[in-house]
């Protein structure tokens, strides 16, 4: 990566602030500034702006964008990511969708309308991989699938989907990520993720129903259930970590209660969710 001395001083805080730091802290800073860079450059090519940006001007963009960023993935091309912009190798035109099968059950909502679903089944595998609860495996391989269906809010929109077929901890833990991300908990290590600040804005305070289910979660005894998926919510997407859906189908079979009829078959108060799912091209 090339490094252009005049831009790192200036991050590091000017040539003042570089003069006064021993031997030590200018290598960790230097650290810090490269880390920061690779992860730029990393969200860059998912669509990220190359700077970070305040509220107000990602807000001053809103009507300079063919898609709202809130949009779920399925619903246009360009709708992947949630910075409003279509990547280079996105086509204009949204792609035909694969038929589904009948009686579709999760792991055809994966294979078919969740892929490449990569964010989720890498943040599963690291819970896995890190002895998580398989419950709470199962809340982070669904985090943030909702988000075929809508970006905004997703979090809950996600827990809707799911509560009839898991358990009430799970749909808990899945909703409330939403807003605990938000929120730094030091005692788990678990920080305020860098990529927000060019997702909403450096300046950005959660709007009040953040912060009040922040609060609510905090004090709940479902509290780690919630945070369990922020630890393992990964914000570096490692294009190298592939990981087959079908690796979870045990823990979906313990933890999933799949309708013999089929996702969207069922009745249930969510089916036309997974029926929305099957076909966003419906017109009405
Ligand atoms: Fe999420
Ligand atoms: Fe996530």
């Amino acid at each position: 990566m090339p490094i252009d001395q005049r831009k790192v001083i200036e991050a590091l805080g000017g040539a003042r602030s570089v003069q006064g730091m021993n031997a030590e802290a200018k290598a960790e800073a230097l650290e810090a500034y490269l880390s920061n860079q690779l992860d730029n450059s990393v969200f860059v090519r998912l669509g990220a702006p190359s700077k970070p940006m305040t509220v107000r001007e990602l807000d001053k963009r809103i009507d300079q964008r063919p898609l709202r960023r809130g949009v779920g993935t399925l619903f246009a091309s360009g709708g992947t990511n949630p910075f409003g912009t279509r990547l280079p190798n996105e086509p204009v035109n949204v792609p035909r969708l694969a038929p589904m099968p009948a009686q579709p059950d999760l792991l055809d909502f994966f294979r078919l309308r969740f892929a490449p679903a990569m964010h989720v089944l890498q943040s599963a595998d690291t819970a896995l991989a890190a002895g998580v609860p398989e419950d709470i495996v199962l809340a982070c391989l669904l985090h943030d699938v909702g988000q075929t269906l809508m970006k905004a809010d997703h979090g809950w929109w996600a827990a809707q989907l799911f509560e009839p077929y898991v358990s009430r901890k799970v749909a808990f833990a899945i909703r409330y990520h939403q807003a605990l991300r938000f929120y730094p908990d030091p005692s788990v290590g678990y920080e305020y993720p860098q990529l927000y600040n060019l997702i909403f804005g450096t300046d950005y305070v959660p709007p009040p129903h953040i912060a009040a289910a922040y609060q609510y979660c905090r004090n709940h005894k479902w509290y780690m259930a919630a945070r369990l998926i922020t630890i393992n919510d990964l914000y570096s997407f490692d294009p190298n970590h592939i990981v087959d859906p079908a690796k979870f189908t045990d823990i979906i079979g313990r933890h999933f209660k799949q309708p013999k009829e089929g996702l969207g078959n069922d009745n249930s108060p969510v089916a036309h969710m997974w029926r929305t799912i099957v076909n966003p091209d419906a017109p009405l």
